[in-house]
């Protein structure tokens, strides 16, 4: 949900500043009625009409973060018949997942309509860091750091590692739990990472992206992402 006049500004219509004038002014109607009020809020199924004319959706832009299930498929449709993130999301417009995570792995993922942003976030020339939580069946040890640090050899290229920390190290049930910081964006990179050190990921999680996390948000939940972080993803992207 959000305001209106926002909404407005958003579609490219005219300035927030304007957009009041008009409502205030009673040329805008939601659902066929007029509304006057500054603090309405409205979402993306809500048909906003000026003097009439209704604000085409499409030139919304619209920007999630969903911290992504298990079991959901990262693709706008799924011919397996598989739940996809974008069925999670409640709105009409086209919008689509930046890169992606696999079926069984969770956290955060950025879904947009906005075409030339997600192209940017995706570029491989924009490093953008991400962090993962990925917890391995194996203890890893003095020889897995080194290799760690020194970066490792993935299907002939190398891949490296901008941070690693150790969260806990279970001798009983003979796992690891390990944030790993990259900034490439190659397919199950994460998993052949710890392939090539001869361990299974049983989970991964993203917990963030560039400078976005999934703060409080629980499992299948999404929020707005605001405009201020769009600014700070295209300022991280800039360095
Ligand atoms: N690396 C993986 O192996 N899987 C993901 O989903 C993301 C990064």
């Amino acid at each position: 949900m959000e305001r209106l006049q926002k909404y407005i500004a958003d579609a490219g219509y005219t300035s927030r500043r304007k957009a009041e004038d008009l409502i205030v002014n009673n040329h805008v109607t939601v659902n066929g009625n007029i509304v006057n009020t500054l603090g309405y809020k409205v979402n993306g199924n809500d048909i906003i009409a000026i003097d009439g004319v209704i604000l085409q959706k499409s030139n919304i832009k619209e920007y999630y973060l969903l911290n992504k299930p298990r079991e959901v498929i990262c693709s706008v449709s799924d011919e397996a018949g598989r739940k996809t993130v974008t069925s999670l999301i409640d709105t009409k417009s086209r919008i689509y997942p930046v890169g992606r995570l696999d079926y069984d792995t969770t956290g955060l993922i950025i879904l947009t309509n906005d075409g030339e942003f997600a192209n940017l976030l995706m570029h491989p020339k924009n490093k953008i860091l991400k962090t993962y939580v990925a917890k391995i069946d194996g203890i890893l040890n003095e020889e897995d750091f080194k290799k760690l640090r020194k970066g490792l050899l993935i299907d002939g290229r190398k891949l490296t590692i901008d941070n690693f920390k150790v969260k806990a190290l279970d001798k009983q049930k003979n796992t690891s739990l390990v944030e790993v910081t990259i900034h490439e964006g190659r397919n199950h990179i994460i998993k052949k990472l710890f392939g090539a050190l001869g361990y299974d990921v049983k989970k991964l999680t993203r917990i963030k992206y560039g400078p976005l996390t999934l703060d409080n948000l629980k499992s299948g939940e999404y929020r707005n992402i605001t405009n201020k972080e769009i600014k700070e993803l295209k300022n991280y992207l800039i360095k």
